[in-house]
């Protein structure tokens, strides 16, 4: 069984400011720094730091390189990343005094993937595989259809929430995980305690994971349901908590961990990540993910 995650790789440009700019606002950042990022990217490089063998495939611009490099440094393979003739993806990112963030995203390489380098990629995959997609690359529809006809396991993270997703057919996937504003647009209902089944009537054979914020994280599926709540942390910068989560929720499960287990590690992972800056940077590793669980016991 082979585990491809098909997405994003950015340039995160992080500015500290003392709050969120508002419309027709003008106000002085504290600081600018610049780490890698990209829900993609965030996402493989959580998967490997918890120990999973991931590909990683997508399209870095032609500045794009140091993104490959960072993936393969942390052990992900790179054979599946192509540099297109295009800048490379960037977000601009306001992070206030509390951690709280606000994001734009220019896509760059990150939309210039086509159905054909996505049918190049996926020939090296099959049935019984596994693909992690999130909303961040173009041709989401057809890779999810591709992947389907390859027989593979669709894992999808629907973030951002936008209109390219209505071109996907949801049918296919086999695990969501999704948050709060996820939730209630794949759903179509506003409140957290009903959206789970809400997807669930509408896609009975898939697995539902949705994270609540402080209200911590709740899974269904047709048979199960667990939930699992939030480990107190001081609160850095919440960039890549979401993608941490989801990146070591997925490694739990390919272990063969019961999903109550795999919540917890994904959940420890995510709180570590809110307590430290910048995103693929503020991932932390299995071994101080163990650690920490160690110590609640
Ligand atoms: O989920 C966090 C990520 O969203 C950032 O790294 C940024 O690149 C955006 O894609």
């Amino acid at each position: 069984m082979k585990l491809i995650n098909f997405g994003s790789m950015n340039y995160d440009k992080v500015y500290r400011v003392p709050g969120i700019v508002k419309p027709g606002e003008t106000i002085t950042a504290h600081s600018l720094t610049t780490f890698f990022g990209g829900k993609g990217l965030n996402q493989s490089v959580a998967l490997a730091r918890a120990g999973a063998k991931v590909y990683h495939a997508g399209l870095v611009g032609t500045d794009g390189a140091p993104l490959k490099e960072f993936l393969r440094e942390n052990g992900v393979d790179v054979s599946l990343i192509e540099t297109a003739k295009v800048e490379n993806g960037q977000a601009i990112i306001q992070v206030d005094d509390s951690g709280q963030n606000s994001i734009f995203l220019f896509p760059g390489s990150n939309r210039a993937v086509t159905p054909i380098f996505a049918g190049n990629v996926l020939c090296y995959f099959e049935e019984g595989d596994y693909i992690l997609l999130q909303n961040e690359i173009s041709s989401l529809g057809e890779i999810i259809k591709i992947a389907r006809e390859r027989g593979m396991k669709i894992i999808l993270n629907p973030s951002p929430f936008d209109e390219h997703l209505d071109s996907c057919d949801l049918s296919a996937v086999d695990t969501f995980l999704l948050n709060e504003v996820e939730g209630e647009a794949v759903s179509g209902t506003s409140d957290p305690k009903r959206m789970a089944d809400a997807i669930l009537e509408q896609y009975p054979k898939s697995h539902v994971v949705l994270t609540l914020g402080k209200q911590g994280v709740l899974y269904k599926d047709a048979s199960h349901s667990a939930s699992h709540g939030i480990f107190e942390m001081p609160v850095i910068d919440t960039t890549a908590a979401g993608d941490t989560f989801t990146g070591y929720y997925i490694a739990g499960m390919l272990e063969g961990q019961p999903v109550e287990s795999a919540l917890r590690l994904a959940s420890m992972a995510a709180a570590l990540a809110v307590s430290r800056e910048g995103a693929a940077p503020s991932i932390p590793l299995r071994a101080e993910v163990d650690a920490a669980l160690e110590q609640q016991k």
